[in-house]
């Protein structure tokens, strides 16, 4: 061989050897989300934005592009799935106390408005998970409303809560 192709085949061969390496997939066989809809009768509009933004990573059914199919594409993806999924996850949210759910419907919120999540890089495949404004605030005031109405329903306080209460009577008063 010449030195060439020696050179060639050295930087080639890990990249092949890695792609029979493939993770798991998370693929339950249930449709995503509809433990979340059925909990809290979620709007079609919103369920649809969460579908394509959001369960890929937060829930335990995954769709997989061919391009995931790659390694270490596919890991990188794997990665993400377990650890978003260790954070939220909507296809068991129904398994959270009403304290954890506040505590989460008020992350998702917070974290959308800060453009924390969906993550960058998965906006740069997945071009509807690119959230407008309209979708943003939609997900946004849905969620906390949603954990204020747990809150009043069954009582439950959090301190989370009362930085929450701060925040928005903070916000009232800048915006009058
Ligand atoms: C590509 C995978 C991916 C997608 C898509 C994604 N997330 Fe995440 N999410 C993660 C990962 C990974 C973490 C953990 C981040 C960390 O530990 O730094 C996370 C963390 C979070 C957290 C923090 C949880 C907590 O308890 O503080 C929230 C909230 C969240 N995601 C909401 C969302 C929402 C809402 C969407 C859709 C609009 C979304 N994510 C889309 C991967 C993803």
């Amino acid at each position: 061989m010449s030195k060439r192709k020696i050179i060639v085949w050295t930087v080639l061969a890990p990249f092949v050897a890695i792609q029979f390496i493939r993770p798991n997939r998370n693929n339950d066989g249930k449709v995503p989300g509809l433990v979340f809809v059925n909990l809290y009768a979620v709007p079609d509009r919103l369920d649809q934005i969460l579908r394509e933004a959001c369960y890929d990573c937060h829930s335990n059914n995954t769709r997989y592009p061919w391009y995931t199919n790659f390694q270490p594409i596919g890991w990188i993806l794997a990665g993400h799935i377990k650890k978003g999924k260790s954070n939220i996850n909507f296809s068991e949210f129904n398994s959270y106390s009403s304290r954890r759910q506040i505590s989460k419907l008020k992350a998702i919120s917070d974290q959308v408005e800060d453009n924390k999540m969906p993550l960058k890089s998965y906006k740069l495949f997945h071009k509807k998970a690119r959230l407008s404004a309209q979708e943003k605030k939609l997900i946004i005031t849905w969620m906390r409303n949603k954990a204020d109405s747990i809150l009043v329903n069954e009582g439950v306080e959090t301190n989370i809560d009362k930085g929450f209460q701060d925040h928005t009577s903070l916000k009232k008063s800048f915006c009058k």
